[in-house]
């Protein structure tokens, strides 16, 4: 199952399920969940890689994850490349450790072999001009910290979350993975619940969970674990009904366990989904 982002349009959801049916191919869950991501990544409708939104100083950067039963990788703030996902899952599974961030993650990038690359789209910049006209984008200039508690407040600015994330159970084993240009307006630096382990992903061996949404809010309920720990008490959807009953603002989860796969979310949200029995 993935979701394209929650404040995402429906009608992105037949271009979802065609790419849950094509990840469910992949040789393994975590292969299926990044293929997935890479095409969100690449598609400029979504808020992650190439679609990614400003930040209010007019950069882009960009946070990953994937995690597996086992394994973890992440990438923190990270400028000028194509797949944020691909360096995360390198992360995992070509460095001794769990999370990168910066100037460090792009420079592992391009030890790797990743070329430079300009995510900057028109969506991007026609965001960043409605921003930089509206009363927000002035407060964050004239009261920097009346702005940052106004970002609490989302409901006039048609704020943007469209992060995108995918979970998988494939031969007996769970993947999840995220990616995120972030939620705008927000400051360069600010990071988010998606690369955050047991905030925007988890995966263990009772399944895998990712959440798309108001990012601090999320860390502050550290949600994709509380999910997670909960998983075999109760159905998924009531799990992650009652999780996110006090959210303030948009919120969206999907989980999948060995017996269930399910979507959850406070505003419309595009879901893909593919099921294969053997
Ligand atoms: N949920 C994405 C973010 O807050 O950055």
């Amino acid at each position: 199952m993935l979701h394209g982002g929650v404040g995402g349009q429906s009608q992105h959801s037949g271009i979802l399920d065609t790419y849950a049916k094509e990840s469910i191919l992949r040789k393994s869950a975590l292969d299926a969940v990044v293929d997935s991501v890479v095409k969100m990544e690449d598609n400029p409708i979504f808020n992650a890689g190439t679609g990614s939104y400003m930040r209010i100083d007019g950069s882009i950067q960009m946070d990953a994850a994937v995690m597996t039963e086992s394994g973890l990788g992440s990438v923190i703030a990270v400028e000028k490349i194509r797949n944020p996902v691909l360096l995360a899952k390198d992360v995992m599974e070509k460095t001794p450790h769990l999370i990168m961030s910066g100037d460090g993650a792009v420079r592992l990038a391009r030890f790797l072999g990743y070329a430079e690359y300009n995510p900057v789209t028109e969506k991007a910049i026609e965001q960043m001009e409605k921003y930089r006209s509206s009363k927000l984008e002035r407060d964050v200039e004239n009261e920097r910290y009346r702005s940052l508690k106004a970002m609490g407040d989302i409901s006039p600015l048609e704020r943007s979350t469209d992060t995108v994330g995918e979970v998988a159970y494939i031969n007996g084993k769970f993947a999840a993975a995220v990616s995120t240009g972030g939620a705008t307006p927000m400051l360069r630096g600010r990071v988010g619940d998606s690369p955050l382990p047991g905030s925007g992903i988890y995966c263990g061996n009772k399944g895998a969970v990712v959440a798309t949404g108001y990012g601090e809010e999320i860390i502050k309920h550290l949600l994709c674990y509380r999910v997670y720990e909960r998983i075999g008490s109760d159905d998924l959807s009531t799990i992650m009904q009652d999780l996110t009953a006090d959210f303030k603002g948009p919120v969206g989860l999907i989980a999948v366990s060995a017996t269930e796969c399910k979507s959850y979310s406070n505003k419309p949200m595009p879901v893909g989904y593919f099921e294969r029995n053997e």
